[in-house]
């Protein structure tokens, strides 16, 4: 088969640059920063031509390809139980690997590769990882360099309103996505594990001194940090804004029904000495509001005239 130029240039431009296969692919970060004792889970994945097993991955410091008897901190096909490298990986496409409580030799480039049954591929690139000795404030007064655990919040002073958020962040020298942190409220071990403790509708029991340590013997532990729940003002104000207005209310309708009441009484009086003035006039009307002229304002005052309605009601 004879392809035209056309043809031949696109199909180089869909196979990658320089002959690269785009299908063989292993992915992760170029560095990564962890704490000395602390946890941290290096984010991978691969990929590979449809239609492939993956048979084995292995994950091995400081070698170019991983062949052979290389040695390795991980190995699919010879899984070393207490091994401080754990595989959270599959064999699909995610490769992530967790280092638990690195020690300063950890530091190291890492590569990850994987054999199908048709080829096997590393990840040339690597990912540098280096260990960050972090001092404990504890045990060190006076703190100026940035190498310690600190909590960091998501609101400017330590006081939060009742019902409130605030997000907590565990920062060291290290970045710290991917980290394991354990959190203590005075003193106590809450149960979340994330660089960021997010608290939300706080009350009266989220008060209190917050450390974080990236390990859980408590070393490499921060400076507590203090927080303070207080009541809503803004809430309690509108409370008290509302019952005065109310007693307010409930005064002012009570001197109404009052005032409504003895006008009543009145009106129904006079109405009783009217009706009985003009027997003629026995059509069933109620009179909401009744004026009574003064009776100097007439010459010629008759039993009729005597009173205007100014509202009749059927
Ligand atoms: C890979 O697996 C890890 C651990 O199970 C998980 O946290 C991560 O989200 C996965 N990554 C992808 C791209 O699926
Ligand atoms: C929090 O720590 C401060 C001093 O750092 C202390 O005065 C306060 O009593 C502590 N609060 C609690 C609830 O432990």
């Amino acid at each position: 088969m004879k392809m035209n130029p056309w043809t031949l240039s696109v199909l180089l431009l869909l196979a990658g640059p320089l002959g690269a296969d785009p299908v063989w692919h292993v992915e992760y970060p170029d560095s990564f920063c962890v704490v000395e004792g602390s946890t941290a889970t290096i984010p991978c994945s691969f990929t590979h031509p449809a239609g492939q097993r993956v048979e084995r991955v292995v994950w091995c410091p400081n070698h170019e390809i991983c062949s052979g008897t290389t040695p390795n901190v991980y190995n699919s096909s010879n899984v070393w139980d207490d091994s401080r490298f754990l595989y959270l990986g599959d064999r699909v496409r995610n490769c992530t690997l967790k280092i638990i409580k690195t020690v300063k030799q950890d530091a190291a480039t890492y590569r990850f590769r994987f054999e199908t049954n048709g080829d096997k591929y590393t990840g040339r690139k690597g990912v540098r990882v280096t260990v960050t000795v972090v001092k404990n404030v504890r045990l060190t007064v006076s703190s100026t360099n940035g190498e310690d655990v600190k909590v960091r919040s998501s609101v400017t002073d330590n006081v939060v309103k009742e019902g409130g958020q605030v997000t907590l962040t565990c920062t060291s020298a290290c970045s710290f996505h991917q980290l394991d942190v354990h959190w203590y409220r005075n003193g106590h071990a809450l149960p979340e594990t994330s660089p960021a403790l997010q608290l939300s509708c706080l009350t009266n029991d989220d008060a209190g001194n917050y450390t974080c340590s990236l390990d859980s013997s408590g070393q490499k532990t921060s400076a507590p940090w203090c927080l303070v729940v207080v009541e809503d003002e803004e809430k309690s104000g509108w409370r008290v804004t509302v019952s005065v207005v109310s007693v307010l209310l409930a005064v002012i309708l009570l001197l109404l029904a009052g005032l409504v009441f003895a006008k009543r009484r009145h009106a129904q009086k006079k109405a009783s000495v009217v009706n009985q003035k003009q027997e003629a006039a026995s059509e069933e009307v109620s009179y909401s509001t009744v004026h009574f002229k003064p009776s100097s304002s007439r010459s010629a005052p008759g039993p009729e005239h005597e009173i205007v309605y100014s509202e009749v009601v059927r």
